[in-house]
């Protein structure tokens, strides 16, 4: 009887159908690659707060980037859906921090759950753990968390995949999900890179495109060496009309750095593609902040002004963000997504201003009460904190 009041209300429904039958596919493949030791005891949350992990191995792509899998302390990792990352807590040079990484590998195993870090410049979290963590070294982490997934009720069939640099790891575990699963769903998806040597998994994605008619790919290198002949330019209006015609169609999912994920947005929407139609990642904090629009011109970024949190007095800089300044001091404050999203690094703004980079998800009572998320907030002068 249940099911058939379902089936009646999926019925009304517009996607109604496909949902049904996303929903038999999902029933089928479940559960069969799960391993007996990472299946949660009843007594066991399904989704705790702190993760003990061990690395496993790491393996070096040779394209400035490594694999590190991680396995479980104590023998669980907790389901997660491709898409989403885990935030890694790491402890360098006396400092406590901890930075989001998309989980790259596919939730149809829970054996091990890996994350593909790439160099940057100037980095500090990735320089630490492509230059010291080696198998056996041990860190915490939470989640898996994040919105940047699938989902079948909201979400078009047919994807549209627009990833740079290593903002391709998200794009693959949804990858390899739908590709083995047999998931009924048609994937376009373009992956923007400086030069070929610096596309992650491109040999694993070419194959996947050779392999299944309903996954194509295309990597678009911005500054190719001669003999290139594959794609060049940027993922723009011009190269997506022609090779995702039917974008129209398509959900778009947008991961890299900050100037790609804009430029990519503003491409969407020049072509008519509504918001609600397009799914962002932002890869954290931008670097050049100073560059966000109405960041406030007399600032530089590097002034240092003073946050005072209860007795306690800390050095921050204007072109770093509270967070930032308040791990530096010792200061533990709860984080997640570092990128505005999930709440959990909000503290009370006292006195003082602050300068608030997009992307925040506040709510109405935070805004009302004078909270902000200090992942995403930058002294503008001294300030005073309530943690
Ligand atoms: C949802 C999400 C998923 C992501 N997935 C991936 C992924 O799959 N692969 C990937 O490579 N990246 C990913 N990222 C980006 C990743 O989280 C890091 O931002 C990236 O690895 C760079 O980290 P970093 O610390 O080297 O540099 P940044 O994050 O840019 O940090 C540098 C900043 O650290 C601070 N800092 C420097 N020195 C110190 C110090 N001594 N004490 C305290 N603070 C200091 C300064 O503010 C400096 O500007 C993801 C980000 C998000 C939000
Ligand atoms: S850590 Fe998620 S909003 Fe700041």
């Amino acid at each position: 009887m249940a099911k058939n009041i379902r089936e009646t209300l999926l019925g009304t429904l517009e996607h109604g159908q496909e949902i049904m039958e996303n929903i038999r596919v999902m029933r089928a493949v479940s559960g069969d690659k799960i391993p007996t030791s990472s299946v949660a005891k009843p007594s066991e949350a399904i989704h705790r707060r702190e993760l003990k992990l061990v690395v496993q191995s790491v393996m070096d792509t040779g394209r400035q980037a490594k694999i590190f899998r991680f396995v479980s302390e104590d023998g669980y990792l907790p389901p997660f859906e491709a898409g989403q990352y885990i935030n890694l807590f790491t402890q360098i040079g006396g400092v406590r921090t901890s930075r989001p990484y998309s989980i790259s590998s596919s939730p149809r195993q829970r054996a091990y759950y890996e994350i593909t870090v790439a160099r940057t410049k100037d980095g500090f979290v990735s320089d630490y753990l492509l230059d010291q963590v080696k198998a056996g070294d041990r860190f915490t982490a939470n989640g898996p968390a994040g919105v940047f997934r699938y989902q079948p009720v909201f979400h078009s069939k047919k994807s549209l995949f627009l990833a740079g640099g290593s903002g391709i790891t998200p794009m693959l575990s949804m990858t390899r999900e739908i590709l083995e699963a047999g998931l009924d769903r048609d994937v376009v998806l373009l992956y923007g890179c400086r030069s070929p040597e610096a596309a992650l998994y491109h040999e694993e994605l070419t194959a996947y495109a050779a392999a299944f008619p309903n996954f194509r790919y295309h990597l678009v290198v911005s500054d190719p060496v001669e003999g290139w002949d594959g794609e060049k330019g940027f993922l723009d209006e011009t190269l997506i009309r022609r090779l995702a015609p039917d974008f129209a169609e398509r959900t778009s999912y947008i991961c890299g750095p900050q100037v790609m994920n804009d430029f990519c947005k503003s491409a969407l929407e020049a072509m008519g593609v509504p918001e609600k139609k397009i799914r962002r990642e932002m890869f954290g904090a931008r670097r050049d902040i100073q560059n966000e629009p109405g960041w406030p011109k007399e600032l530089t970024g590097d002034e240092v002004f003073t946050i005072t949190v209860g007795e306690r007095k800390l050095p921050a800089k204007s072109g770093e963000s509270v967070l930032t300044a308040l791990e530096r001091a010792g200061v533990r404050v709860n984080v997640c997504c570092r990128s505005g999203e999930c709440s959990l690094c909000r503290v009370r703004l006292v006195s003082g201003d602050v300068f608030l980079a997009r992307g925040m998800l506040r709510r109405y009572a935070d805004e009302k009460y004078g909270y902000i998320h200090s992942c995403k907030a930058y002294p503008m002068g001294d300030i005073e904190i309530m943690l």
